[in-house]
């Protein structure tokens, strides 16, 4: 059966029925700005918030977020709640505001300067701060004030996301242990020689225990939680069911691979405004009647761009017959830019740049584009049709995305997927070609083999691929955690 989105009401409804539905994220859905005409709704860049804004217009309950919107005050009523999305209010956004000292302890450095590199093991130190560690409780706790509110007196399923709030379901658990709660961590978890380097190991495990489920993309990542619990915690763990019991509670640690939209790409991709912009990047004058390579990714240090410049450098030194003929664009935004290990990293992107181009580069040509920008959807699968080729090199990545999204977007069964080894994608499009980031010389085996591979085998692993996708979708991975919420009533 192919899950879609009105497969999932139906589910949704079936199976949530009169039970209130709560969705908690960091980053929300909705943000409202001002713009010239007064204030401006827009949807942030997050495969998070894209995947569950379905799920929240099935079950019209209720998410709780940051609110993060210059505008994000004015358009609330008294109990910062505003209905969302704008155009068709199906479900209640309720916004939780932090200071900016709260803000920065909270999200910028315990969550992405402590646990987000020290979950992505890609040797860049995690940095863990007593006053960020407290700020990180309070603000959990302030959330779980909130969900309580807006569940009152009614059942309930929470469902909570990502590693912001680790705490979380265990705060819930303590009021109301009727609560069914669970969580998805969306990117990677270590092993525990890595994570016990975290001062606050135990109490982060004890906090993710207060789950009755507990997500992560890849099976591999729940052993590694398993192993962790085992290493930290005095609590009985049952390998064969993957599960860990603490107190009265089980809790039931899956893998669950998130997914895209596929229909819609899908949509998108064959719009005539997307064939629109794909003859326009065609016709620019920097790619024209050359090969194309694109990248797209949050400039972060996970996701390998330094590392795929260095294997265009390599490929052009290995293949000079590519020089003049090849061009690598690198799109995307800045990200979580008042960490210094952001600013650094976006440093030694463009530095990277700047010599393979001074090293290759003549008249009219120049072999890395690097455009530091947010893209809408429809631009994002413009370039995927454009190109030729698509790289995704992450050194560790939960899942990444934008695979997948390629793959809904070649509607026409062509173009070449790389794809980092180190992904959790990588599990499920093996018909990409894998690679290590960090081997240069393969990696540039890799462009080559892509740019000269037969329509045919490109069409092969490509219809293969999409099978795999439209199948996995997005509307599966909601569709199966709502179904082992319910089997816990
Ligand atoms: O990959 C993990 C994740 O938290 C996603 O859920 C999210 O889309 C992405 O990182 C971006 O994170 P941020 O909200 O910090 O920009």
């Amino acid at each position: 059966m192919i899950w879609d989105r009105q497969e999932l009401k139906s589910v949704i409804r079936e199976k949530i029925g009169e039970h209130k539905f709560v969705v908690v994220s960091n980053r929300e859905p909705y943000i409202h700005i001002y713009s010239a005409g007064g204030i401006k709704c827009i949807t942030p860049a997050s495969g998070m918030t894209t995947a569950l804004d379905p799920v929240m217009t099935a079950s019209g309950g209720t998410w709780v977020a940051a609110g993060m919107g210059e505008a994000d005050r004015e358009v609330v009523d008294a109990k910062d709640r505003v209905q969302v999305p704008p155009d068709a209010p199906a479900y209640t956004l309720r916004r939780v505001w932090l200071s900016r000292e709260e803000a920065n302890a909270f999200y910028y450095s315990y969550s992405n300067e402590g646990l987000w590199p020290l979950c992505h093991i890609v040797h860049v130190r995690p940095v863990f701060r007593e006053k960020d560690w407290q700020v990180y409780t309070a603000v959990n706790r302030r959330f779980a004030d909130v969900v309580l509110e807006e569940v009152g007196d009614d059942t309930a399923f929470v469902f909570i996301q990502d590693y912001h709030f680790a705490l979380l379901s265990a705060m819930i658990k303590e009021k109301r242990p009727d609560i069914i709660v669970a969580q998805f961590w969306h990117i990677p978890w270590p092993n525990p020689e890595a994570f016990r380097v975290c001062p606050n190991a135990a109490e982060i495990l004890d906090g993710l225990l207060g789950n009755d489920i507990l997500g992560f993309h890849i099976r591999y990542d729940c052993l590694n939680f398993l192993d962790s619990v085992d290493r930290f915690l005095e609590v009985r763990i049952d390998r064969e069911r993957l599960s860990a019991f603490k107190g009265g509670l089980e809790t039931l640690v899956r893998p669950f691979p998130i997914s895209v939209d596929f229909d819609r790409i899908e949509k998108i991709a064959d719009s005539a405004a997307v064939s629109e912009r794909v003859r326009a990047i065609r016709g620019d004058f920097r790619f024209k009647g050359r090969f194309l390579a694109v990248g797209i990714d949050r400039m972060d240090y996970t996701k390998g761009i330094v590392e795929r410049f260095a294997a265009v450098d390599r490929f052009l030194e290995k293949y000079p017959e590519y020089v003049g003929k090849f061009v690598f664009l690198q799109l995307g935004p800045l990200s979580r830019i008042h960490i210094q290990r952001y600013k650094q990293y976006n440093d030694e992107i463009y530095h990277a740049m700047v010599d393979i181009n001074e090293r290759w580069g003549r008249s009219g040509w120049e072999p890395i584009v690097l455009q530091k920008v947010q893209l809408g959807l429809e631009e994002v699968v413009s370039y995927f049709r454009a190109a030729d080729l698509c790289v995704v090199s992450s050194i560790h990545d939960g899942m990444n995305l934008v695979a997948k999204e390629f793959v809904a977007a070649r509607t026409d069964d062509s173009g070449v997927l790389i794809l980092s080894q180190f992904t959790g994608s990588s599990r499920e499009l093996e018909q990409a070609l894998l690679v290590n980031p960090l081997a240069a010389d393969r990696f540039a085996d890799a462009i080559k083999q892509g740019l000269e591979m037969t329509e045919a085998e490109k069409g092969e692993r490509m219809r293969k691929m999409r099978e795999t996708v439209r199948e996995n979708n997005v509307y599966r991975w909601a569709g199966k955690i709502v179904n082992e919420m319910k089997k816990l009533l």
